[in-house]
């Protein structure tokens, strides 16, 4: 695949999506071409899923939102991600199977090692390229979110352990890297690009 694929990656109010857009028109006004998707979502599948997992059934058990991010994922990586790739198209993504690997490995507890071996089985090699971390704190990201959805209404002792179990992320896998998120959107942008740039081993 000769593409380039860049996931946004925070708790909930980082700043992703206005970061990746952003950082989207750059890269575009640079001749590239790039798409942004957004998880869950981006397919059909995947937005009916989105539904289920945030705007509706309270009564999800931990295993069954682990499993239905990773069908939603699946869809989006043989669907969308997989030909934009093979085609040379650098995809932007607001959030990935980190917030997987965050939200259900770490913060609920079904550890991160087996719910990074149940994606993977559902993404054949359809992994990130890169994972651009943006760190604010979650007071912080909590504090900026206006619709809150269902896990963004469990409140601060989750978003407190999604973000430790980011940080330790960002220290074990070589593929995230961390921006300081708390800054205005035009220095978290440029962070993020030199990032790519170096990443890459580009100008952008
Ligand atoms: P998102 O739409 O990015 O919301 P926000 O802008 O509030 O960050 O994500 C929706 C929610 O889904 C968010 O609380 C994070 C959660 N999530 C997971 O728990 N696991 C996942 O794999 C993904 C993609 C999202």
């Amino acid at each position: 695949m000769s593409g380039r694929y860049i996931a946004f990656e925070g708790v909930d109010g980082a700043g992703k999506s206005t970061v990746a857009e952003a950082v989207a028109e750059q890269l575009r006004a640079d001749g590239r071409q790039v798409v942004t998707v957004r998880e869950p979502g981006a397919t059909a599948v995947g937005e009916a899923i989105r539904e289920i997992l945030l705007h509706s059934h309270d009564d999800l058990v931990p295993w069954a939102e682990a499993l239905l991010f990773a069908a939603a994922r699946a869809q989006l990586a043989e669907q969308t991600l997989r030909p934009l790739l093979e085609a040379g198209a650098w995809v932007l993504s607001d959030r990935s199977v980190y917030s997987s690997l965050a939200y259900q490995g770490g913060a609920r507890g079904l550890g991160v090692d087996i719910v990074r071996t149940v994606n993977a089985a559902g993404l054949s090699g359809v992994w990130p390229d890169l994972v651009i971390l943006l760190d604010v704190e979650p007071q912080t990201g909590l504090a900026r979110e206006e619709d809150t959805d269902r896990i963004g209404a469990e409140g601060l002792a989750l978003q407190q352990r999604v973000a430790a179990t980011y940080r330790e992320l960002s220290a074990s896998d070589p593929r995230v890297v961390s921006v300081d998120g708390a800054g205005d959107v035009a220095s978290v942008v440029a962070a993020s690009l030199q990032q790519i740039g170096e990443r890459f081993d580009e100008s952008v």
